[in-house]
């Protein structure tokens, strides 16, 4: 598994109170508007439309490298208003693009699968950031001819709000090559290559590309929202999310949507020895399954139904611009000042409207653009899953000292996990993966791009109307938290388990890590401000960390095998198995030896990882100032009684960093100070 990029977390349910609670109302969450922030147009002279074109690049190594730089070439050689921003956290990104100039620019900003594949609703939020006449998605390796910006600019001085998607062509051979500045193509000999030969060649090719992921979509930025819907959280380049933004825009009716297939000359290399065999079959293949799903799960009737093959075409002929209705042959032609209406059949009677709407016709039935049918596309019915089994997911994500963070979660707190996912994507924490307690929180989070897993031995019948807290179900569930570490202990792994309710202001893990092995090391749940932090029952089994070696799986077997028949959660066992009951085992006030494995269990300071009771922190008028003062690395939402309050708690406090109404990290919204190029 290649996953040099894994960034997601995990969540985890807090030690006590997790799955019994009820859903809360999700509306009742705070959703944050994104700042139209005006981001520096380089250079910026000519009187033409300003274009930002947005791609989200693979890496720049091998030929893949070499198509994508010679298509951003391309981009910036149309015009000096062109700007293009790649959005792209892959380190051979940023030293590949330095001699682009200004007008590139890498925003490392947006939502990434823990392989590395960029979110497509993020991107999507994020072009509103860069202020533009034109706003252009292109798939990475599409090169662009001159007509694009010339089309550009007469659709700019239409006064309406459209969206125009373009298929490019896909083309084997290319005899000429663009020179460094990207102004020219040029032939073997170094002579130039009119335009129009150009355009020839690729517009004579007639294999469209019949993938969806492909396409060019470009909307003009007058005012009007493209669609009404949200966004699902598709991935970009795999499919279905183009001709989704298609369907709901039309059917939103803010905007004109045409294709302009036919007047913009655009193309992708495509040699069949050099196609990123990844993209079709392989792990990346269930990424395509996570958009169809999405597509079926989110997408309205109207994108289910929709054939795209009805919609208006533009088209040039005799250096006139029009627009067609290709059921009816209608033509719609714009002279200066005319508005885009709705194309209607009318007669024409001069001889030259004739010759324009023969012209028309001839390009018609030309050439037939294979229209993505969204039928049999879309599969919410087959279940999802995974290509990873935990052993491979572990392998992938834990970092150079074989530690990985374990959360736990059921779906009744998926927001609250993405909340402390987008908190470990701020900290840069990768190396996490989630266990996931039923089907809906591992569907949930295979489609938000998480490492998650589920484990036969889980409880399968977790129902969260009846598995109460004390309940037979709720002790159940919370012991396979304990048996999950103890099976990753046992592959090698060091573990350092967090509830999705503890709150991370800073990695502890270099911290944690430091006590060495045979220390076990947990937060205190001790909420006295004074006197031994290692009194009884006061060990809280919802963040701590584990060594894999021998005294410490010898002590987890003997909590896990105390916590089975125990009639009580696995909390007291943790106790009263290594502390002894009623604390025989104390060491100090802040630790216990286990006798027979010797294991020594640190409790942690309760300034640094306080819990939820502690000097009534959660009750500070700023909790985030407070906990600064005191250098707290972690604090845990634990100690109040129900699950509508704990997350009330916990997003009034401010330490909420997940966006619900636009399914994304929050700080995704931010205006980012790290933008290379800028
Ligand atoms: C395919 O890859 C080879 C080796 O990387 C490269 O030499 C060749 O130019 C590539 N062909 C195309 C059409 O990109
Ligand atoms: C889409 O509509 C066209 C004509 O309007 C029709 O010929 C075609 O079969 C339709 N395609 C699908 C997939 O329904
Ligand atoms: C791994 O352990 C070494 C030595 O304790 C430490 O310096 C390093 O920062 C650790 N790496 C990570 C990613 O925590
Ligand atoms: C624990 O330590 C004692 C004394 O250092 C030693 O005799 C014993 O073998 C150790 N037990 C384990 C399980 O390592
Ligand atoms: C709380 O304090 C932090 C750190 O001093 C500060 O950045 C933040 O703006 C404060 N929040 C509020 C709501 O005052």
């Amino acid at each position: 598994m290649k996953a040099s990029q894994m960034g997601l977390v995990s969540i985890w349910l807090s030690g006590l109170m997790l799955i019994a609670l009820s859903l809360y109302a999700t509306q009742k969450l705070p959703s944050v508007k994104p700042p139209l922030l005006i981001h520096r147009w380089p250079n910026h002279r000519s009187s033409g439309p300003r274009i930002t074109i947005f791609t989200a690049p693979g890496p720049f190594s091998g030929s893949a490298g070499d198509r994508q730089k010679v298509a951003i070439r391309s981009w910036l050689g149309l015009s000096t208003d062109v700007r293009v921003v790649l959005f792209s956290q892959d380190a051979s990104v940023v030293p590949s693009i330095g001699s682009f100039g200004s007008r590139l620019i890498v925003d490392p900003n947006i939502d990434f699968t823990f392989l590395g594949t960029p979110f497509f609703h993020s991107m999507m939020v994020r072009t509103r950031l860069f202020k533009s006449d034109i706003s252009v998605f292109v798939d990475p390796e599409t090169i662009l001819l001159a007509d694009f910006i010339s089309s550009l600019s007469f659709l700019h001085r239409l006064h309406r709000d459209w969206l125009f998607v373009a298929s490019p062509r896909k083309v084997s051979h290319m005899p000429f090559h663009l020179n460094d500045d990207g102004t020219q193509w040029q032939r073997e000999n170094g002579k130039r290559v009119r335009t129009k030969e150009l355009q020839e060649i690729v517009n004579g090719n007639l294999q469209w590309s019949p993938h969806d992921g492909k396409l060019i979509l470009a909307w003009n930025n007058k005012g009007s929202p493209l669609h009404d819907g949200i966004l699902p959280p598709f991935l970009y380049g795999k499919g279905i999310h183009n001709s989704w933004v298609m369907s709901e825009a039309m059917s939103s009716q803010h905007r004109f949507v045409f294709d302009a297939s036919w007047t913009i000359s655009s193309f992708f290399i495509d040699h069949p020895e050099n196609r990123s065999n990844d993209l079709i079959n392989g792990e990346r293949g269930w990424e395509y399954d996570g958009n169809s799903h999405l597509g079926a799960l989110y997408g309205s009737s109207y994108f289910r139904e929709a054939n795209f093959s009805g919609l208006a075409r533009l088209l040039r002929c005799y250096n006139r611009y029009l627009f067609i209705d290709p059921t009816s042959y209608a033509v719609n032609p714009f002279g200066q000042g005319h508005e885009v209406g709705l194309l209607k059949r009318r007669s024409f009677h001069s001889w030259r409207m004739k010759k324009v709407s023969a012209c028309a016709a001839r390009i018609k039935s030309s050439e037939n653009l294979p229209y993505l049918s969204l039928k049999n596309q879309l599969k919410a019915s087959t279940k999802l899953s995974f290509p990873f089994s935990l052993e491979s997911l572990l392998l992938g994500i834990a970092d150079e000292n074989k530690t990985i963070v374990l959360a736990v979660a059921g779906y009744s707190y998926k927001d609250m996990l993405m909340s402390w996912v987008c908190r470990m994507r701020i900290l840069k924490v990768t190396n996490f993966v989630i266990y996931a307690l039923d089907q809906d929180i591992y569907e949930f989070s295979i489609l938000q791009g998480l490492p998650v897993f589920q484990d036969s031995s889980a409880p399968s019948e977790i129902s969260f109307d009846n598995c109460h807290f004390g309940s037979e179900c709720f002790q159940r569930v919370t012991k396979v938290k304990s048996r999950m570490v103890l099976k990753i202990l046992k592959q090698g792994y060091n573990v350092l388990l967090s509830d999705v309710d503890v709150y991370w202001f800073k990695n502890p893990i270099p911290l944690l890590s430091s006590f060495g092995p045979s220390v076990l090391s947990a937060q205190s749940d001790e909420y006295n401000k004074i006197g031994p932090i290692n009194m009884p029952r006061r060990l809280n089994s919802g963040f701590y960390f584990a060594f894999s070696d021998g005294s410490t799986v010898a002590a987890m077997e003997k909590v896990v095998k105390h916590a089975a028949t125990s009639g009580l959660s696995e909390q007291p066992s943790f106790y009263d198995v290594l502390c002894g009951e009623g604390g025989s085992n104390r060491l100090g006030d802040d630790k216990c030896i286990e006798p027979e494995t010797n294991l020594t269990i640190h409790f942690l300071s309760r300034d640094l990882f306080p819990n939820g009771a502690y000097e009534g922190l959660w009750e500070k008028r700023n909790l985030s100032e407070a906990c600064l003062e005191k250098g707290c690395f972690v604090i845990h939402n634990n100690w109040i009684s129900g699950r509508r309050k704990k997350l009330q708690r916990h997003v009034s406090s401010g330490l909420w960093d997940y966006d619900i109404s636009t399914r994304m990290c929050k700080h995704n919204f931010e205006h980012s100070h790290h933008l290379l190029g800028s």
